[in-house]
């Protein structure tokens, strides 16, 4: 498998990012709800660092990725996938990409917006060109707090894309993003 994708497979850099991506994402959801569910104090805001500094790490990630798909070509969809599925697919993988870019950018709008610098692990930090204000501080934390269902629901259905297309339409869908195509596909 070379690092390159081919008409028919993601090659290994795709892979590669795809599921570190999948951890980055699964982490900071975990961290994101803990955090919430905490008093606030010293260890709250420690848990939004490293919230926002491993959801920076997937911010580098995530625009390689995109940077890569567009210097790639995209294996099609199986034969005789039925056209329905083959638009829903795109549209859903489309929508990830546009729903983990609103999350990842409403974050630290948040944070800049109410008056507070990113920083990253502790170990530097960084300032938005944002104008401090309470009002819009509220708005970007609310789309904070609610997109991360969408982006929650979307990669739902793409999981359940992935096993429908491997346990009932019986493709090689979920084997070209893991372990590879069966020879002599
Ligand atoms: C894909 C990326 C991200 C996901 C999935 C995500 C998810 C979440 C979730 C689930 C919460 C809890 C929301 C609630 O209280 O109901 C949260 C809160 C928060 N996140 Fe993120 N986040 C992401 C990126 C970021 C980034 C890049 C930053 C900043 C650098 C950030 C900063 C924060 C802050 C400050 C809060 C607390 C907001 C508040 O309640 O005041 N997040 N995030
Ligand atoms: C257990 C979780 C997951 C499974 C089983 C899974 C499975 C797959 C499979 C099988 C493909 C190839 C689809 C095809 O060839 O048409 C794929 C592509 C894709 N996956 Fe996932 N995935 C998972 C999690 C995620 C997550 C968390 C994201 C969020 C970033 C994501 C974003 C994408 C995107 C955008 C594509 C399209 C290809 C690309 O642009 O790189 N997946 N996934």
């Amino acid at each position: 498998m070379g690092l390159k994708n081919t008409s028919s497979e993601f090659g290994s850099m795709a892979k590669w990012l795809h599921w570190l991506i999948t951890i980055g994402l699964v982490v900071i959801f975990y961290i994101g709800l803990e955090q919430a569910g905490m008093e606030r104090g010293p260890e709250k805001s420690e848990m939004r660092v490293i919230h926002g500094s491993i959801a920076l790490l997937v911010f580098v990630l995530m625009t390689v990725r995109l940077i890569w798909r567009f210097m790639n070509e995209v294996p099609g969809h199986p034969d005789g996938m039925p056209a329905l599925q083959r638009v829903a697919a795109t549209l859903v993988h489309w929508a990830i990409y546009v729903a983990v870019f609103a999350q990842l950018i409403s974050g630290p709008v948040t944070i800049a917006t109410g008056g507070g610098a990113i920083s990253f692990f502790g170990l530097f930090s960084f300032s938005l060109p944002v104008e401090e204000s309470e009002e819009v501080h509220h708005f970007w934390e609310e789309v904070h707090e609610f997109s991360w269902k969408i982006v929650a629901a979307i990669v739902v259905l793409h999981i359940l894309g992935a096993l429908y297309n491997h346990f009932v339409a019986k493709n090689d869908v979920l084997r070209r993003m893991t372990t590879g195509v069966k020879q002599g596909n």
